[in-house]
């Protein structure tokens, strides 16, 4: 079975350029090009959604440097990719807390976001200043302001209900999350997404997870036996 929706903890970019005697920005340019890889990988293996965990919110902790050459890199990735993601059919959405994102990144992801809405071969979804406990409590946050005109709304709240005010709403749960650079931690991403996800473990570094890594990882999927509680 292929996976409708494939998501990616991209870790590893510092070490791989660490490794090689270059500075942490190198790596993270290095990480775009298997970005492009793996995008083209994953629509031609039929997979619907590929999202990308790029920058936590957590990740706003690290040196002013690193944070303003990383916002650099995926505003100038963005401008440079838009023609091939028009041209490939690639929906292009962001999510994460975009209050937190310059005003210039803002109208660049909203002009990419708007250019490529109506592409239907795969939708490419980057999880930027996001979290996990961040996207549970916008939910929580908006669900108590919504019940002061709904007296009725805590009582008859749903999961599915509750799916749809997470800024995931339009997405389906991932089936896989691979996670790059042999961390085995889920480093606050989609906690309540990832209920019934598979897990994929691998010690590549993201700036080398190519083509056969990506295949290395489905045919792991493929061999799962997903269960959702039930016997069989
Ligand atoms: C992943 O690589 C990219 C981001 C988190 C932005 P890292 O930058 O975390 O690389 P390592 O883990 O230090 O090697
Ligand atoms: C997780 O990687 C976040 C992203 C890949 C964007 P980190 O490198 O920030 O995670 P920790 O600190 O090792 O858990
Ligand atoms: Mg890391």
């Amino acid at each position: 079975m292929v996976p409708e929706h494939v998501s990616i903890i991209m870790d590893g970019n510092g070490r791989w350029a660490v490794s090689k005697g270059l500075n942490r920005s190198a790596g993270h340019i290095e990480g775009v090009e298997s970005v492009r890889c793996i995008l083209r990988e994953a629509a031609k293996s039929g997979v619907k959604y590929l999202s990308l965990y790029a920058f936590s919110e957590e990740n706003w902790k690290r040196s002013e440097a690193e944070v303003s050459a990383l916002m650099d890199l995926m505003m100038k990735s963005m401008i440079g990719e838009i023609e091939l993601m028009c041209e490939e059919k690639v929906r292009f959405v962001v999510l994460g807390n975009r209050s937190r994102l310059s005003d210039e990144l803002n109208g660049t992801i909203d002009a990419c976001m708007e250019k490529t809405k109506d592409n239907k071969v795969i939708t490419l979804v980057i999880f930027l200043s996001y979290s996990g406990k961040w996207d549970i409590l916008q939910a929580a946050r908006r669900i108590a302001a919504d019940a002061v005109s709904d007296p009725h709304l805590a009582s008859r709240l749903s999961m599915e209900d509750f799916d749809r005010y997470l800024v995931t709403a339009d997405i389906p749960d991932p089936d896989l999350i691979i996670r790059t650079s042999g961390e085995q931690r889920i480093s606050n991403y989609l906690l309540w997404q990832a209920a019934y996800s598979e897990f994929y473990f691998t010690d590549t570094l993201w700036p080398e997870f190519r083509e056969e890594e990506w295949k290395k990882a489905l045919d792991a999927y493929a061999k799962r036996d997903r269960r959702y509680g039930k016997t069989k």
